[in-house]
């Protein structure tokens, strides 16, 4: 049984993250989690990948930073031994390193890299996280590309998360999770638990649509189907982003350091007050 977690610090401490966030891109389907909502994941992730080594293939929201500093502060008592973000956002990576170096939070890390490129299986993780572009136009194609690269870099053996759109209403989410559903037993995999509906985004064009948190496990002795990664064929990537939004960037790059909690000097002018006579 676990101890009680304190709200109020949990809340403060993803405040102290969502502060170092950079903003997202829509173009590259970046939609941040709520606050509210990254609380409690935060939370179940870091229950489910206790004792673990845990790897995040894309993280915008920043569930990551998250599970680590929760655990770091105290604020949760488990969570995962080591946290690595694989991300094609150098804003995203960089801000991950600043704030694990000004925390000192030391298992916690992030690399730049892209999943159209071949995974680079250097470190085995024990389990995967991954809230990824979520596949609308494509029958959820660019979900199955994230989730590939997640069960690589578990080498075909252990767990997997994955957040994807979960909505009554419309008929894409539905066809989204019966395909990644199926990719995922292809590879061996088998969905072991399903949490419906639970997160909500910061999205305007579609305000109510929800997330579901998806496990999947491997089967037994599922690293003997393990291939070589190898970079993705230009026929998965077909409205990878939305509707005719191939990709067509490698990274995005940081321009300059920004501290993203304080407001830009291009925000605004001062307007001085008169000099008193
Ligand atoms: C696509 S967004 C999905 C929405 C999610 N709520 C978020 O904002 O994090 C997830 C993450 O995937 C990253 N990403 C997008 N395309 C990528 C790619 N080709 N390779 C690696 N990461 C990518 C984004 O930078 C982002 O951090």
């Amino acid at each position: 049984m676990r101890p009680k977690v304190d709200l109020r610090q949990a809340i403060n401490a993803v405040s102290d993250v969502v502060q170092n966030r950079p903003r997202p891109l829509r173009e590259f389907d970046q939609i941040h989690m709520k606050t509210g909502d990254m609380v409690l994941q935060s939370e179940v992730v870091a229950n489910w990948s206790d004792g673990k080594r845990l790897a995040f293939i894309g993280d915008g929201d920043a569930i990551s930073v998250c599970v680590a500093y929760m655990r770091s502060r105290e604020v949760l008592n488990f969570g995962p031994t080591k946290i690595m973000v694989f991300d094609f956002d150098e804003r995203t990576v960089q801000a991950v390193k600043r704030f694990a170096d000004k925390e000192r939070i030391e298992h916690l890390d992030a690399t730049l890299y892209n999943c159209l490129d071949a995974f680079p299986t250097t470190t085995k993780y024990d389990c995967f996280y991954t809230n990824p572009p979520w596949g609308a136009y494509n029958k959820g194609e660019s979900v199955n590309l994230f989730v590939e690269r997640g069960i690589e870099a578990i080498g075909y053996d252990g767990e997997g998360l994955i957040v994807i759109a979960d909505d009554d209403e419309l008929p894409w989410p539905k066809e989204v999770l019966a395909s990644v559903q199926g990719f995922s037993r292809e590879k061996g995999f088998f969905v072991s638990q399903m949490q419906r509906k639970l997160h909500a985004y910061h999205l305007d064009d579609a305000p109510d649509l929800k997330s579901c948190n998806l496990y999947v496990s491997s089967l037994p002795d599922n690293s003997d189907r393990a291939k070589p990664s190898s970079a993705a064929p230009a026929a998965r990537l077909k409205d990878f982003y939305g509707r005719s939004k191939e990709p067509r960037v490698h990274y995005v790059r940081e321009r300059k350091r920004l501290d993203y909690g304080k407001a830009h000097d291009d925000e605004y002018t001062l307007e001085l007050l008169e000099e008193q006579p």
